[in-house]
């Protein structure tokens, strides 16, 4: 029998827990009979003095296990999911798993929804006029198994604790720690099911990890985990210290992202779109991910991709003529040119605070149980590296009251850093 208390004291000390001790901890605290304050303090000193590869390995696997778990054992090896650790104008999701599906990948895929300054798919998704996020289990595998692609939201009884734990790690301090942030992600992508995992682990002022170093530690402790959890996970670090794309906000990402499937758009954003997809197609066929690359821009340049988006949005109930003509979709009644504020260089988009801009819009929610503005959000004119005339539309901010605008315009300009040298540019994608 063990005793929280002792485990605590062990973990205080810097001493590894036994498996019994992590699955104990992980059981008692999800059924309830673990006291939040004691989960508390377990946290913090993991937090402290930190997890073994094999510690963190085992409490992913309870935390996957503590609830339902999907089974896609029927796709074999063609089972794919992708994770992003978050981000401003992410919307990989929404080109990368129809580009997939049309090469033969099952992306069954649940995702989150946005909160605090990123966004999440389901969101993006919502703003098609009768897509359903929310299917029966039994639907789901259709969906996935007929027409390759299926996105859901995030089911309650998945992963359980960590929904637990990370709504405690969000007041006490404790997110900011890699084996719980490697656990709580990869438990939610082990539960989810799919055979193969391709990360896209975000750096930069966007993002959780503000540097290279600090992204490549997250990458390495959630493959590794993986990989002992039986799973093949690959993880690219991406640029995330500048805006992904143009459009920022859930109906204008979904205007975007059409684009990218139509081969109307070769930016920042199809570049990652395509290494992601390749990376999974790499993993799903054994293929070299240069020919997976092959792959990938083929589909996009011959409609296939873009059949693929129209076929998947249609079998979760929505509307794809909204897709078909993108001046259906949800438009703002307030769109406002915001200009420049002296001419120069744009040195650096602090990210976070372009993303709470399109949040102040109506793009996103201060709480959960705020309700998002769909035609809401920021379409940017430049970019980190571009020249600018004083008085020069940077960016329309779109929304549906113009009372919403001097605050956003504010956290917009206060984001900006202008010089007259252009800046030292980032590589796109730091690292596989
Ligand atoms: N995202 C998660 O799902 N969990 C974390 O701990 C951090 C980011």
């Amino acid at each position: 029998m063990y005793r929280m208390y002792d485990i605590i004291t062990k973990k205080k000390q810097g001493l590894p827990l036994t498996e019994g001790e992590i699955r104990f901890f992980i059981e008692g605290y999800t059924a309830g009979s673990i006291p939040h304050e004691q989960a508390s303090a377990l946290c913090m000193a993991i937090c402290l003095r930190g997890m073994t590869m094999e510690e963190t390995a085992v409490l992913t696997d309870a935390m996957a296990n503590s609830g339902d778990t999907v089974d896609l054992s029927a796709f074999g090896e063609y089972s794919v999911d992708k994770h992003s650790t978050g981000g401003v104008g992410d919307k990989t999701t929404l080109i990368v798993a129809p580009l997939v599906a049309s090469l033969g990948g099952k992306v069954a895929k649940m995702s989150g929804r946005g909160l605090g300054h990123t966004g999440g798919t389901v969101d993006k998704l919502e703003s098609i006029p009768g897509y359903r996020t929310s299917l029966s289990p039994e639907e789901f595998f259709e969906i996935s198994r007929r027409v390759g692609v299926c996105v859901v939201g995030q089911s309650g009884v998945l992963a359980p604790a960590d929904k637990k734990l990370y709504a405690l790690r969000d007041v006490t301090a404790t997110v900011d720690c890699i084996p719980l942030i490697a656990s709580s992600i990869m438990s939610k992508k082990l539960a989810g099911g799919a055979r193969s995992i391709v990360l896209d682990v975000k750096c930069g002022s966007g993002a959780f990890m503000k540097t290279p170093a600090e992204a490549k530690a997250l990458a390495q402790a959630m493959v590794e985990v993986g990989e002992k959890c039986g799973r093949r996970v690959r993880a690219l670090i991406t640029n995330m210290d500048v805006p992904l794309g143009t459009h920022i906000g859930n109906a204008l990402e979904v205007k975007e992202a059409v684009k990218i499937l139509r081969g109307e758009q070769e930016d920042d954003l199809y570049r990652v779109c395509i290494a992601l997809a390749s990376n999974m197609l790499s993993l799903v066929h054994g293929w070299s991910v240069e020919e997976a690359e092959a792959g990938c821009i083929a589909a996009i340049r011959d409609g296939r991709a873009y059949a693929k988006l129209l076929e998947w949005i249609a079998a979760q109930g929505g509307d794809t003529s909204v897709l078909e003509d993108l001046s259906r979709l949800p438009v703002s009644p307030v769109c406002y040119a915001l200009c420049a504020p002296e001419t120069g260089y744009i040195a650096h988009m602090a990210t976070d605070g372009i993303g709470t801009a399109a949040c102040l819009l109506g793009a996103g929610r201060a709480t959960k149980e705020d309700t998002i503005d769909p035609a809401a959000g920021i379409v940017l004119q430049a970019k980190t590296g571009d020249y600018v005339e004083k008085g020069q539309c940077i960016a329309y901010l779109h929304t549906s009251s113009e009372a919403l605008l001097p605050a956003a315009e504010r956290a917009f300009l206060e984001s900006i850093t202008m010089d007259s040298k252009p800046p030292v540019e980032n590589p796109l994608i730091f690292t596989r």
